[in-house]
């Protein structure tokens, strides 16, 4: 399994495992699957200190992916950004997610633009709450019921981390 930047011929294999938990999951408040036209639209969006990762088996395979994204678009807030990570269901809890997070963190830490980075996770969400808090993540607060996903109303817990309170050590 390796780490690497995407690039646009992986978009198909990273949109599946969007839309496969925007369709199942809470992870993601979109409730309707996105055309590759959309994500290739998000995918030119992000560049500089908004990188996309892909997890790839040896053989090419991408299996999950991660992506920073800008917090807000008003200048201040250009020292945070969001982060994003999905591991194709059939893979996860074998470490790839915490791969993903490692890479994310090296980046982050390494780029100067960026300070601190913030998720945005569904309260019923043990996985991500588990991968980012291992991370360093602390969380900051919860949105009560600001969700309404397969006919029920869902929190949204806000986890932060100041990037050189890391746990990777870098
Ligand atoms: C959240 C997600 C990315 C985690 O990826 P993963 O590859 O399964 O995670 P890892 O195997 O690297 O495990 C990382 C940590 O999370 C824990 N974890 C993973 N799945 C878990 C689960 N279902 N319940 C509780 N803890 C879990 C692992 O035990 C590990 O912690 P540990 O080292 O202390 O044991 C993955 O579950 C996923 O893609 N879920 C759907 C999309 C999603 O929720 N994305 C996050 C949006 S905020």
């Amino acid at each position: 399994m390796r780490v690497v930047r995407a690039d646009e011929g992986d978009l198909p294999a990273i949109t599946e495992i969007y839309n496969d938990a925007v369709l199942h999951t809470t992870a993601t408040f979109d409730t309707e699957p996105r055309s590759i036209a959309e994500q290739s639209v998000w995918f030119a969006e992000h560049t500089g200190p908004y990188p996309v990762f892909a997890a790839k088996q040896s053989q090419g395979k991408l299996v999950g992916w991660a992506s920073l994204s800008p917090w807000s678009a008003r200048k201040a807030y250009s020292i945070t950004a969001e982060t994003s990570i999905y591991v194709a269901d059939g893979f996860r809890q074998a470490g790839i997610g915490w791969q993903l997070m490692e890479e994310v963190m090296r980046f982050s830490f390494g780029e100067p633009r960026l300070h601190t980075l913030i998720a945005r996770i569904a309260g019923d969400n043990q996985a991500s709450v588990t991968l980012h808090k291992r991370a360093g993540f602390d969380l900051i607060g919860t949105m009560r019921e600001v969700g309404y996903k397969f006919g029920r109303f869902v929190d949204v817990q806000l986890y932060q981390v100041i990037l050189s309170r890391n746990r990777f050590g870098f």
